[in-house]
């Protein structure tokens, strides 16, 4: 969104163009000005080093190391996650733990290195410390998995936080993935990435750096091992990553390195190391086990931005019925709010929404809203009354509301990093759920403050509680949006207690997963806007948030057939299924690209129902083991360097692999496939893994494999759960895991395993349980059998 767009905007609107332009000129001008005047001057520094070591205090997981000029504590958790934080720093406050830090591992000792420097040593990790402040951990097996220098910080002269610098060093053969979502990846090359949730101002594609999404998370896969890296500050920053080159015959390696540097905030870091399963698991014990989201937002979602009317609404959703196309949600955009204004209906276009929405409801399609975070500085808006009367806004350092603009206008913006704010935020959503709206989609929640030039957001200076602690925009905006769908989802819990939220976020940061999910934004149209749509939901699921997805088609411009129809298959395959039509793209449903588009996006929307038991199964195991259901090929083979370096299919689930065309004209393409056997799932032909194959991708679907000897639960043909069971190999055994739907409560569904193995000529699957074996349940379907 730019300028321009909000111009056109307010046009549309009525309010007239140039009143508009005027606004956003007057809000850049407004936000320099508070800056100057609310921002320390950054003045002459002085620089810092740890210095050597002086003493240590052996304490609970490990101690503190004294150096001349800090102290460095360490502790190993008994989760197996490592701490660290310089200048003494605790792991709390913190905006991304879920809970409390978890309890120090009594097993960790705190002793001395050689060379003067000291380790802790647990059962899965060792953690040296140098004399002079480098930190080294390692494996139990003591191969080092990464190396930190000694940081540096430069602190203001006349006091004041300092800013700081972190170098560290990994294996030759090291790749980093992570750092939130971003679209150069999900391997991260060589580059600085920058740590300031953005949104770009116009449809994002190659290159475009941040987004909406950034983490100071990094997971990083080598031959010795897998590790995560957090940096916990949500201060802006950048990471500059150089991966490492091992020496030819007799050359030197050269190792790789990260270099992280951070404007403020406090110098601490959480490492965990171990299988990728192992890492996401100790990575949701401490930041949230994912939100699961209801069994109907698993299925497929349409938005519009310029549905105008109910009307349109149910035109849209009759043609999907009558062309026998699965839909589950409508996204309703910002046109259908009054004056584009937060928590208020236009009623005009949108009478009589309740009916609308139970209409749907009893074809099983929800409604979902949109829900901006600026709020139109008018009094009379009730929600501007409301917000006012309780001191909920932004203030600038002099104590003045924060004005910006957005959408509606002259905007005011909820300090969402304040419980009592949360709680009067949560607390308007009965609004949306009284118009019959079952979920929430949050945009322009970095948040967006349009000005005619510079960046899009509120002034640094701006103050927020920071939960008590006072601060200001710097500290507080990379963790605005994560503090806006806290409030959402706590609201909801409140006032709706027997029903899960359903919630999903343009930006966010660590932990976010608590609250539900996200989706691509603004992807732009074309080929390298599909590929950049994968690398986000990867990128994103190895930084805890599961569930994402794009916006099929882009978001500005018209795709070719060819492209929207690979889109899809895509997207079918995701998370979060959502296609999306704007005022911008023009219309995006299935049957406006031709009869071959509609016919095989038929197949792509059936096959994503069909599906659905296994997704509901996705989401509970990432609630309970923090692994994503889009995993990168490495998952279970990270030593695999082939496999490590494949960016172009993903594993859904333990059980399937999908490699998606990211190529105009392309009817074949080269799948690698990991180890072991694997089945076409539609031709059923067997592939030998691991290796290249070229496979048959016509354009009316995209390639997709079962691991032989998976047992995923599917919808049978009378919507009841079915088992699909892919022959194991001969000689060998499979299972799979399936949780059924408990529907949309809180209800824990027991997880099943299946184990499935040959008994002579017959392929046999049963249930294993504590009491033993039974038969299942559910009807059996076996494929794979001519072929294996
Ligand atoms: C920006 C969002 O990313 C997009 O999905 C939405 O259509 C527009 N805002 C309008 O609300």
């Amino acid at each position: 969104m730019d300028g321009r767009d909000l111009v056109r905007s307010v046009k549309a609107v009525g309010s007239g163009g140039a009143a508009g332009g005027l606004r956003t000129v007057r809000a850049a001008w407004r936000r320099r000005r508070a800056d100057a005047t609310g921002l320390p001057r950054r003045g002459a520094e002085r620089a810092r080093v740890p210095g050597p070591v002086r003493d240590v205090e052996p304490g609970p997981g490990g101690g503190v190391v004294r150096f001349a000029r800090t102290e460095l504590r360490v502790m190993v958790a008994v989760n197996g996650a490592v701490f660290w934080g310089w200048d003494g720093v605790a792991p709390e406050p913190s905006y991304a733990l879920a809970g409390r830090c978890p309890e120090p591992d009594p097993r960790a000792l705190l002793e001395p290195d050689k060379d003067g420097g000291w380790r802790v040593v647990a059962e899965r990790v060792t953690v040296v410390v140098s004399r002079h402040g480098a930190i080294e951990v390692c494996t139990p097996g003591g191969v080092t998995l990464r190396r930190d220098l000694p940081p540096r910080w430069w602190e203001p002269a006349g006091g004041g936080g300092a800013r700081w610098m972190q170098r560290a060093e990994v294996a030759p053969d090291a790749r980093f993935f992570g750092l939130g979502g971003r679209v150069g990846g999900p391997r991260l090359r060589d580059g600085t990435y920058r740590l300031w949730n953005t949104d770009p101002g116009r449809p994002f594609g190659p290159g475009d750096d941040p987004l909406y999404i950034t983490m100071p998370v990094q997971m990083v896969v080598a031959d010795a091992g897998t590790h995560l890296v957090f940096h916990d500050t949500s201060w802006d920053g950048t990471v500059t990553l150089r991966e490492g080159e091992e020496g030819a015959g007799s050359g030197h390696d050269r190792a790789g390195a990260c270099e992280v540097r951070m404007d403020g905030g406090p110098l601490r870091c959480w490492v965990m190391l171990g299988t990728p399963a192992r890492v996401l698991r100790v990575w949701a014990s401490l930041t949230g086990v994912p939100a699961v989201p209801p069994a109907w937002a698993l299925g497929h979602h349409h938005a519009r931005w310029g549905f105008g009317s109910e009307q349109e609404v149910r035109r849209i959703v009759a043609g999907y019925s009558e062309r026998d196309l699965p839909l589950d949600a409508v996204h309703l955009d910002i046109d259908h709010l009054d004056g584009h204004r937060v928590f208020s209906v236009d009623r005009d276009r949108f009478p009589k929404l309740p009916v609308l929405a139970e209409d749907l409801r009893r074809d099983g399609i929800r409604l979902v809203s949109i829900v901006d975070p600026a709020v139109k500085a008018e009094p009379g808006d009730p929600v501007y009354d409301s917000g006012h009367a309780r001191d909920a806004f932004v203030r600038d350092a002099s104590g003045r509301p924060v004005e910006g603009v957005a959408w509606p206008g002259e905007t005011v913006y909820p300090d969402f990093t304040h419980a009592r704010v949360r709680e009067w935020w949560g607390g308007l959503y009965q609004e949306r759920l009284a118009q019959g709206f079952a979920g929430f989609w949050h945009d322009m929640n970095e948040p967006v403050s349009f000005t005619a030039f510079g960046e899009n957001t509120l002034p640094r200076s701006a103050r927020h509680a920071l939960e008590g602690r006072g601060g200001d925009h710097r500290e507080a905006h990379n963790v605005y949006a994560l503090c806006m769908a806290r409030a959402a989802y706590e609201g909801l819990r409140g006032l709706v207690p027997d029903q899960r939220p359903f919630l999903f976020s343009r930006s966010g940061w660590v932990g976010m997963q608590r609250y539900g999910g996200t989706w691509s934004g603004d992807v732009a149209t074309g080929w390298p806007g599909l590929r950049a749509s994968l690398s986000l939901v990867m990128g994103l699921g190895l930084c805890g948030v599961p569930y994402s997805g794009p916006d099929v088609g882009g978001f500005d411009g018209s795709p070719s057939p060819e492209l929207y129809l690979r889109w899809l298959q895509l997207a079918a395959y995701l998370p979060l299924f959502r296609t999306h039509a704007s005022l911008r793209a023009g219309r995006r449903e299935p049957w406006e690209f031709g009869d071959d588009v509609l016919k095989h996006a038929r197949v792509a929307l059936a096959e994503r129902r069909r599906l659905l038991p296994y997704f509901v199964t996705l989401a509970h195991l990432a609630r309970r083991t923090g692994a994503p259901y889009v995993r990168p090929l490495w998952w279970g083979a990270p030593e695999d360097r082939a496999l490590r370096n494949c960016e172009d299919a993903f594993l859904l689930g333990d059980s399937l692999l999908v490699a998606p065309v990211l190529e105009a004209g392309a009817v074949r393409r080269t799948v690698l496939l990991p180890p072991g056997r694997w089945y076409d799932t539609v031709t059923e032909a067997v592939y030998e893994g691991a290796g290249h194959k070229v496979v048959d991708a016509p354009l009316g679907r995209i390639p997709v494999f079962a691991r032989a000897g998976a047992v995923l639960p599917v919808r049978g043909a009378d919507g009841g759960l079915e088992l699909e069971v892919w022959a194991p190999a001969r000689g060998r055994s499979g299972g799979g895991t399936v949780v059924p739907d408990a529907g949309d409560g809180w209800e824990e569904p027991e997880v099943e395993r299946y184990l499935t193995r040959w008994k002579g000529r017959r392929v046999v699957v049963r249930r294993e349980t504590d009491e033993g074996r039974s038969e299942p349940a559910y009807p059996v379907r076996v494929r794979g059998l001519d072929h294996a």
